[in-house]
């Protein structure tokens, strides 16, 4: 459990009284500013995440200051460096990348302005940069999107890989996870992997490429929807049927992905929820209290084959 300590608490309360009177900062009547550094629009996953946290901040009466980083890490710095001269209650990000943040974190902790992590992790050996990381283990949604395929291998199979942005937290744990439980089936072979940058134009032209260079796919596994999307623009194009010729796993289960899923286009999704604008806001008010929060809030997740798409499409948020 992290403590945001007396001390700093207190700091922050004589900031808050001086900010209130005309900066930013918390007002004098209580009212929380949280600067939120998003990765970009990338995605339908991204699109639904930033109308969580939107809708959520204004439901619990929190002033969002909101920046969008086009999916670039100085962009991303920038953002938190401006949140730190306007002296915000609370920063809050989903780190475009995994490393490189150490220098940064360290300002808005010397500025005693607490960090939340959302969505994606960093990797850092000071963990006392953050007060909390809320977010899917992406590790375990590769292993679901493997679990499948060696359930569902038909023979030998030949893969190819469409990773998210290189270096971000859920392209490097999804490949981890769903090469751990591959590597107990000699028959699945991974035969090309390469990224698409989460988006669906990504996933389309690294398709087109692997279709060119190779004529005997099976899977495609796509660390997202969106490239799993733009797979299937390019399976089509090529003469074949998404998946029957090659079938498709993605992950995140937004709207799009589950109508693919089920009109039998993709075979299986697993979920990754980005309705996390609610448990974010709660756990900022806990952080700017100086009350107690956990170190990892993980988020509940499950997996969809067409039936289970069917079935859950009319009473999906996203
Ligand atoms: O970090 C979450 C991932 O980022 C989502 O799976 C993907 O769609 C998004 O761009």
């Amino acid at each position: 459990m992290k403590r945001f300590t007396t001390v700093t608490a207190a700091l922050v309360l004589v900031t808050a009284t001086a900010c209130g009177s005309g900066g930013s900062g918390e007002t004098d009547d209580g009212t929380i500013t949280m600067g939120f550094a998003q990765v970009g629009a990338e995605s339908g996953w991204r699109t639904a995440n930033t109308e969580s946290i939107r809708q959520a901040a204004e439901d619990a009466g929190i002033d969002l200051q909101f920046s969008d980083a086009q999916q670039k890490q100085e962009n991303q710095i920038r953002a938190i460096r401006s949140y730190i001269q306007q002296d915000v209650d609370v920063i809050a990000f989903s780190p475009v990348v995994e490393t490189g943040w150490d220098a940064v974190l360290l300002e808005a902790q010397r500025a005693d302005i607490p960090v939340i992590l959302t969505d994606r992790a960093i990797d850092s050996d000071d963990t006392s940069l953050y007060e909390t990381f809320l977010g899917s283990d992406f590790v375990e949604e590769g292993r679901k999107a493997g679990q499948w395929l060696v359930e569902n291998a038909e023979g030998e199979t030949n893969v190819v890989e469409l990773q998210g942005t290189t270096g971000a937290a859920p392209a490097i744990d999804r490949k981890e996870g769903f090469e751990e439980v591959i590597a107990g089936n000699p028959d699945i072979e991974i035969i090309a992997t390469q990224t698409g940058d989460f988006t669906r134009a990504g996933g389309k032209e690294v398709m087109e490429a692997f279709l060119r260079s190779h004529d005997d796919i099976d899977v495609v596994y796509a660390h997202n929807d969106d490239m799993g999307l733009g797979a299937i623009e390019a399976i089509r194009a090529a003469g074949m049927e998404p998946g029957e010729d090659i079938r498709i796993i993605t992950v995140d289960a937004v709207e799009a992905g589950m109508q693919a899923l089920a009109a039998g286009e993709i075979n299986f999704i697993v979920e990754c929820n980005p309705l996390l604008g609610e448990q974010l806001m709660e756990l900022a008010e806990k952080v700017v209290a100086g009350e107690e929060v956990p170190e990892r809030v993980v988020v509940e997740e499950t997996t969809f084959t067409q039936e289970e798409a069917e079935a859950a499409l009319p009473d999906r948020r996203y």
